[in-house]
C-alpha cells in the first residue's frame, strides 16, 4: 500500500534545533545528579561547565538555556549601556534575537557587511571604530558568528577569524564569538573548537542544535568575564535551580554526538546536489555543514518562498524561509541520507522547482 501525501512521514528540514534527545540522553537525564545551580551546587552543571570550559580551551564556562541566553549575557557582560557593537549585517544577533542588544544592554548595534563565508573585511573595522568622542558612542565590542547561519551555515577559516579578531584586539575592542555552531566548524574545517575559540575573548555554543541535546548553552571566556557573566544571568532571570538533568544531556552530546556532525554534512551535500538537479540556485561546493540556502527565482513573482514553503509543507517536506526569496534547509541528527533522497523524489514527483 503506498501511503498518500498528507499520510507520508514529515522530513523536517526546518533547523538542526528540532532534534529530539536519544535515548542515552533520557537516560542520563533521568539518572542526573542534581543541586541547586544558583548556589552553585549541581555537580552535573559543574561537570558541564568544566568540559565546555576544556573544549574551548577557555578557564571557565556558564551553562545557560539558549543561544540567544548565551549572546545576550555575553554582549551584556562586557558592554555599558551607550556603547557600540560592531556585528556583520546577516549576524543572528541583530537578525533573530530580538534586538536584545540595543533593548536590554542599550547598545548600538552597528552592522558591517557580511562576505560570503560569514566574516567581513577587517579593514573596514578601524573606520567603524569611534574616536574618544564625547558625541559619540564607545566602539568596545565586536561580534563574530561561526558558522554563519544566514550566510548559509560557512565556516569562517582559522585565519580570517585570527585576522578579524587581531585587527578589533589591536583597537582595544573585546571580540565576541557567537559560536551556535562551532562544532560543525570544527568538524568541517579540521581545526579543534580551541583553534576556533582562541581569537575570540568570549564564545558561546549551543547544545541544542547539531548536537541534538534539548536544551542549554555555554559561555566561556576567562573567569572574570565568567564571574560578570554569571551576575548579568542572574540579571536577566536564567539562574536555573536543578537544571543539572537538561545539562546531564548536554553530557552526553558532547561525548557522542560530535562525531556524527561529519553525516549532517554529508547529508547536506546530497540534498544540496539533488536541488541543483531541480534547478534550484545552490552550489555543492560552497554547502561546508548543514545548513542550505537556496536563492529562488523572483522573475514572475517577487517573493516566492512563501509559497514554495507550503507547496514543500504539502508533500511533507519542511523548510524556512530566511527571507522572502529564499528557503532553508538543515539537516540533523533526526534525519538520514535516506530521508534527504525521498525529500527530492517528492519534489521531483511533484515538480516542485526554484520558480
Ligand atoms: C548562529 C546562532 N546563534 C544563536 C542562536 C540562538 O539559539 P537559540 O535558538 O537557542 O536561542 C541561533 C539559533 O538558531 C543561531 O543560529
Amino acid at each position: 500500500m503506498t501511503l498518500n501525501q498528507s499520510e507520508r512521514p514529515l522530513i523536517d528540514l526546518r533547523s538542526d534545533t528540532v532534534t529530539k534527545p536519544t535515548p542515552a540522553m533520557r537516560q542520563a537525564m533521568y539518572e542526573a545528579e542534581v543541586g541547586d545551580d544558583v548556589f552553585g551546587e549541581d555537580p552535573t552543571i559543574i561537570k558541564l561547565e568544566q568540559q565546555a570550559a576544556a573544549v574551548t580551551g577557555k578557564e571557565a564556562a556558564l551553562y545557560v538555556s539558549s543561544g540567544t541566553m548565551a549572546n545576550l549575557v555575553s554582549l551584556l557582560s562586557q558592554t555599558r549601556a551607550g556603547d557600540e557593537l560592531l556585528v556583520g549585517d546577516r549576524a543572528h544577533i541583530v537578525r533573530s534575537e530580538a534586538g536584545g542588544v540595543s533593548r536590554l544592554g542599550g547598545v548600538l548595534a552597528t552592522t558591517l557587511p557580511n562576505q560570503p563565508d560569514g566574516g567581513f573585511d577587517p579593514e573596514l573595522i578601524p573606520g567603524a571604530v569611534r574616536p574618544d568622542d564625547m558625541h559619540q558612542p564607545r566602539t568596545t565590542l565586536l561580534a563574530l558568528e561561526n558558522t554563519h547561519n544566514f550566510c548559509g551555515g560557512t565556516v569562517i577559516s582559522l585565519e580570517r577569524m585570527q585576522e578579524i579578531a587581531g585587527v578589533a584586539h589591536d583597537l582595544g575592542l573585546r571580540v565576541h564569538l557567537d559560536g551556535a555552531r562551532i562544532f560543525n566548524a570544527a568538524v568541517a574545517s579540521g581545526h579543534s573548537v580551541a583553534e576556533l575559540a582562541a581569537p575570540a575573548d568570549s564564545v558561546t555554543f549551543c547544545l541544542s542544535k547539531g548536537l541534538g541535546a534539548p536544551v542549554g548553552s555555554l559561555i566561556c571566556g576567562d573567569e572574570a568575564f565568567i564571574a560578570q557573566a554569571r551576575r548579568t544571568r542572574k540579571l536577566v532571570g536564567g539562574g536555573m535551580r536543578q537544571a543539572g538533568i537538561l545539562a546531564a544531556a548536554g553530557l552526553v552530546a558532547l561525548d557522542q554526538m560530535v562525531d556524527r556532525l561529519h553525516d549532517d554534512h554529508a547529508n547536506a551535500r546530497q540534498l544540496t546536489r539533488g536541488l541543483a538537479e531541480l534547478g534550484f540556485d545552490v552550489n555543492p561546493e560552497r554547502v561546508e555543514t548543514n545548513i542550505i540556502i537556496a536563492q529562488l527565482d523572483t522573475s514572475s513573482d517577487p517573493a516566492p518562498s512563501p509559497k514554495l514553503q507550503a507547496e514543500l509543507k504539502r508533500i511533507g517536506v519542511l523548510v524556512t524561509t530566511p527571507d522572502r526569496t529564499k528557503i532553508r534547509l538543515v539537516t540533523h541528527a533526526d534525519v538520514t541520507s535516506e530521508d534527504c533522497a525521498e525529500a527530492l523524489r517528492r519534489m521531483a514527483e511533484a515538480e516542485i522547482g526554484p520558480g
